[in-house]
């Protein structure tokens, strides 16, 4: 079979030459096949694309009849009728209908009853003897008159003769082609993918490129699994769902400084928020969009306190909270979600949870990575203590088979108090650290606007 190109080079050549192939069930390739119309088909559809119009094309639909296997050889070798009337010696004696069954078989008696009806043969006693000199076996006939032109000039004899299930009709599909608006002897190839060479010459800027086929069917991958860390943050979520948290968003890997540490009520001098702990941006850098409100609230509780806080009373610099980062905990988001939550005209309490990637500038080691994932957890609720918190984590551990839990008090920006978590591991012989812990600070929570009364335990793990 000719390949697509080599097809479209052959309609090009002939359109060329003639202005139109009124139908292609005439083409044949350069050497001397026929063509396959529905490879063409996909020729002419990348010819005809919008962008291209290399070609127009119309659909012809025509019937032709074909022969079946028994058609064809019927064809070739005669009817049933003419094979009992050959085997049937001349003379007055004729054959025994048993010996006929032993030299046709099956023909034998599909074609005695037709051959009696055309009144070829008769029956003596126990034997078969023709009746006439000769026969023209005009089932024969019809079907090579079928088979060499498609048709035949008779319906009846069509109708009798696929009603013997002999010859079928089939529907064949071909094409007129003629010239359109973007005629050209040269296909331009078209490119498919953005490749590091074009952006170094600059010629994807004028290249031609490919229309996405959004129709195109995927792939089917042949197998797969899940990566490991998806598997235990599938064991994550699981353990969330059945608890009733409601998952976060945590698309938005570029965050601002603003919802990673000043809402966080983390000071701008902080060192978390050097350049050697975090990576910033270069372009864009910067980020402008902030609740205004809002942001002014932050701006005077870290300035000049407020909420029965002093703050810590230092000049607060936009510019410092515009810088954009890559996020260095989902906490960022758990901010960004409280302040929503704070703009509902009715407070509800809530359950979040997060699981997703966050970055900080470590030196990478066997054990540290510029890159980790963060399981983050948010309960916001009126009157919610300390000890919900320890509750609380228990059983989410005990949930993952977790048991031996300790606490120890910790120091963050924005909770307070604070505490570190940690387990007894049976392998390694020793207490490990497995996150940290505590209440937000009402400097976090109430220039949101949330309710004094309000109340949010959290916890990052990772
Ligand atoms: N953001 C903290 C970290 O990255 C974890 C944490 C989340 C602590 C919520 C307290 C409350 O370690």
């Amino acid at each position: 079979m000719s390949t697509t190109e080599e097809l479209q080079t052959l309609v090009l050549t002939i359109l060329d030459a003639k202005g139109t192939i009124p139908n292609t069930k005439d083409l044949v390739t350069s050497d001397n096949k026929e063509v396959d119309q529905l490879a063409l088909l996909g020729a002419l559809k990348s010819l005809s694309i919008a962008d291209k119009e290399m070609v127009k094309y119309e659909t012809i639909e025509e019937e032709i009849w074909v022969l079946t296997d028994e058609g064809n050889e019927i064809a070739d070798k005669g009817s049933h009728e003419a094979k009992v009337f050959d085997a049937i010696p001349v003379g007055e004696e004729g054959i025994a209908i048993s010996a006929l069954r032993e030299i046709l078989d099956e023909t034998a008696k599909i074609g005695q009853g037709k051959a009696f009806k055309n009144k070829w043969v008769i029956k003596r006693g126990d034997n078969l003897v023709r009746a006439v000199d000769s026969i023209i076996d005009q089932t024969r006939i019809d079907l090579e008159v079928i088979r060499s032109t498609g048709t035949h000039s008779d319906p009846k004899v069509l109708f009798e003769l696929r009603k013997r299930k002999l010859c079928d009709k089939h529907k064949v599909i071909s094409y007129s082609v003629s010239k359109g608006p973007k005629f050209s002897l040269t296909i331009e190839k078209q490119a498919r993918d953005v490749t590091f060479e074009m952006l170094q010459s600059g010629e994807w800027k004028t290249a031609n490129f490919k229309k996405y086929n959004f129709d195109a069917l995927g792939i089917p991958p042949s197998g797969g699994h899940l990566h490991p860390l998806m598997k235990v943050r599938e064991e994550f979520r699981q353990i969330f769902f059945e608890m009733g948290f409601e998952e976060m968003p945590t698309n938005k890997f570029v965050e601002s400084s603003f919802w990673n540490f000043d809402s966080l009520f983390q000071p701008q001098q902080h060192p978390a928020r050097d350049a050697h702990d975090t990576f910033f941006l270069k372009d864009p850098a910067i980020c402008t969009q902030f609740p205004t409100e809002y942001l002014k609230r932050v701006k005077e509780v870290h300035s000049i306190g407020g909420y029965g806080s002093t703050g810590y009373g230092y000049d607060w610099k936009i510019e410092e909270a515009q810088k954009l980062i890559l996020r260095t905990h989902t906490t960022a988001v758990s901010s960004f979600m409280l302040y929503n939550l704070a703009q509902q005209k009715e407070f509800k309490p809530v359950k979040y949870f997060s699981i997703d990637r966050v970055f900080r500038n470590e030196t990478v080691d066997a054990t540290h990575l510029a890159e980790f994932h963060q399981v983050e957890g948010v309960i916001a609720d009126k009157g919610l203590t300390l000890g919900d918190l320890i509750g609380f984590m228990n059983t989410f551990f005990n949930k993952m088979g977790v048991k031996n839990l300790r606490f120890k008090p910790a120091y963050n920006p924005y909770t307070e108090p604070s505490m570190e978590i940690f387990s007894y591991h049976q392998g390694l012989g020793k207490w490990v650290e497995m996150g940290n812990s505590g209440m937000f600070r009402p400097e976090m929570l109430e220039p949101m606007g949330l309710d004094p009364e309000v109340r949010v335990i959290a916890w990052g793990l990772g």
